[in-house]
């Protein structure tokens, strides 16, 4: 197992569409563990592969933190069938964009289809925390955070704490290239 660097806003990847997951083996199960260790290290209650740099449908789940009894699962190729039930809104934040936290409007349940680490298909609804913070990863693995849900004029105050992110991102990126072109030297 290993803790992997998270991806902070400002990286492409986090901007693209997750891609399909055709093989479900010993390496993906590797990489879903590897993520549940990552999140769990930054304290997080969920995180999408994009997040630690790789493009597939992945991501995991560890609502612990907030309620008792939960334990960390991974959904591969999640998407959203359905959506029902009030909007609400709740304090988010993302490992992606730290320092900061926002209220986002989202459905009280959802109807989530994925298959889980042994290839297994699903179809099950979720409610309150599991389903907000499904939402909020299938958004990761669509290339979409959390702060494009708010308001023109929120985001507009906070474009310079955004701006301030994707200048690290960027930095992080050029140590990352170093990094490898000396690995190849
Ligand atoms: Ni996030």
């Amino acid at each position: 197992m290993a803790v992997w660097p998270i991806r902070k806003y400002g990286d492409p990847i986090l901007r693209k569409k997750a891609i399909k997951i055709e093989v479900i083996d010993s390496a993906l199960q590797q990489v879903a563990a590897d993520m549940i260790e990552t999140m769990q290290a930054a304290k997080g209650i969920g995180l999408a592969a994009n997040q630690i740099g790789l493009p597939h449908a992945l991501c995991v789940v560890d609502i612990g933190l907030v309620t008792e009894g939960a334990a960390p699962q991974a959904f591969v190729n999640p998407v959203i069938v359905q959506e029902s039930g009030k909007a609400t809104p709740y304090e988010e934040g993302c490992l992606s964009i730290p320092e900061i936290n926002e209220d986002v409007m989202r459905k009280e349940r959802v109807l989530v289809r994925y298959q889980d680490l042994a290839g297994a298909p699903h179809e099950q609804e979720y409610e309150g925390m599991l389903a907000r913070v499904l939402q909020h990863e299938i958004d990761h693995l669509n290339g979409v955070f959390f702060v494009d849900r708010l308001s023109p004029l929120k985001r507009k105050l906070l474009s310079k704490k955004l701006k301030a992110i994707a200048e690290e991102a960027a930095a992080e990126a050029q140590e990352r290239n170093k990094n490898a072109s000396g690995v190849r030297a």
